[in-house]
């Protein structure tokens, strides 16, 4: 088979593999004691208080927002994001505000949030986008003029900094979402977390992610029958994370400062190779920040802009499996039928155009990384 490097994917050991079987050949492959264990490592590595695992990083943006009290009022987020972040909003029948990005980080333009502020706003939802931290001290700031709540979508950024401090500390956030799908730092398959340091926040998600129900007889709100009691006390999901899946988490965890050194070394060869380049921009880190390196977005530079299509196509030919993230979330069908025009953030609907993600991922050999950097240059020096 000829050779085909993805944008990204897991890298799984005899380790990861052994935790898992252990799991399969224990009693309780769900609801057992690995799901907690993994959320008590999880918010120990990020400085929180609190962790909560979900099947998925949606699900998990569903639970984070419902249990800050999202309704019919407006967030405000970025459209140059995975569908989800916004997604999760709509569930709850609140209307997403979006708000133009910077083009160097890819990230909210933090500078323009408070011009979208109404006295229906509830949430400002960040994403950090490609694995490099918003300025969060500036969200925080304009977030508790208004009294707004803060949510970090951090999928792409478990184990990047900010100004020293971890993602998903939730220092200067609410709450903090992480996904382990397969592409991401760590897998569990498919997975999230929210993390808080907000006990009650904390013990509203456990609800909400198991139906509603509560089995601690001091939250009871009615008089237990016997010892079998347990109450539905709001309209929850089931939106459980596995045994199975919790003890994979538990062990790739172990690994996951190894992956973000093998991630920033291969951002590091990338940044030499492409140095001073004709045809694209390099994706920056800025003084505040330690890039986690989900992925290494390039921005074609105005000469290349126009010819993204043939770009993209030609290196995919050469076995490289570029992606491009993201079609702005307004730009879908759902959202245009919502009412979102086309034409209103030019800096995201630029930013989508000049866009390619090269492979970026720990399982990466230093031959694939000077295979495609080898591959790079001879498709650009052909166009
Ligand atoms: C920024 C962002 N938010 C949310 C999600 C959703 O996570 P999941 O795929 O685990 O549901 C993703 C996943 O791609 C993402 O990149």
């Amino acid at each position: 088979m000829e050779k085909f490097i993805p944008y990204g994917k897991q890298f799984i050991d005899d380790e990861d593999i052994k935790a898992v079987v252990d799991v399969l050949k224990s009693d309780y492959i769900t609801q057992g004691d690995k799901v907690p264990e993994f959320e008590k490592k999880l918010a120990d590595y990020c400085g929180a208080k609190f962790a909560v695992v979900f099947n998925s990083g949606t699900s998990a943006l569903h639970g984070a927002y419902y249990v800050l009290g999202l309704e019919r009022d407006e967030f405000i987020t970025t459209p140059m994001t995975f569908a989800a972040t916004s997604n999760a909003g709509l569930y709850l029948g609140a209307k997403p505000v979006f708000v133009d990005i910077e083009p160097e980080t890819g990230n909210i333009d933090v500078e323009k949030i408070e011009e979208k502020i109404t006295p229906n706003t509830k949430l400002i939802s960040v994403v950090h986008y490609a694995g490099h931290p918003v300025d969060m001290e500036k969200v925080k700031e304009i977030a508790d003029r208004y009294n707004l709540k803060v949510v970090e979508d951090a999928c792409h950024a478990l184990g990047g900094k900010y100004k020293g401090e971890k993602i998903g500390s939730c220092k200067l956030s609410d709450v903090a979402i992480f996904s382990f799908h397969p592409v991401k730092h760590i897998t569990t398959g498919e997975g999230g977390a929210v993390l808080t340091n907000d006990r009650k926040v904390y013990e509203k998600l456990l609800m909400f992610r198991n139906h509603g129900i509560t089995k601690e007889p001091d939250k009871f709100k009615n008089q237990p029958d016997g010892s079998w009691y347990y109450e539905m006390q709001l309209l929850g999901y089931n939106y459980r994370m596995t045994d199975i899946q919790a003890a994979l988490g538990i062990s790739q965890l172990k690994k996951l400062d190894g992956f973000i050194k093998k991630r920033r070394q291969i951002a590091n060869m990338y940044n030499e190779a492409f140095k001073d380049n004709p045809y694209f921009d390099l994706p920056v880190e800025k003084d505040y920040a330690y890039h986690a390196y989900h992925l290494y977005p390039i921005r074609l530079k105005d000469k290349y802009k126009d010819k993204k299509k043939e770009i993209f196509n030609k290196l995919r030919k050469e076995g490289i499996g570029v992606q491009v993230h993201y079609i702005p979330v307004y730009w879908h069908p759902y959202y245009q039928q919502l009412g979102y025009e086309k034409g209103i953030f030019p800096k995201s609907e630029d930013f989508y155009k000049r866009e390619i993600s090269l492979p970026i991922y720990p399982a990466m050999k230093k031959e694939d990384i000077e295979f495609v950097i080898e591959k790079i240059w001879k498709v650009f020096n052909e166009i």
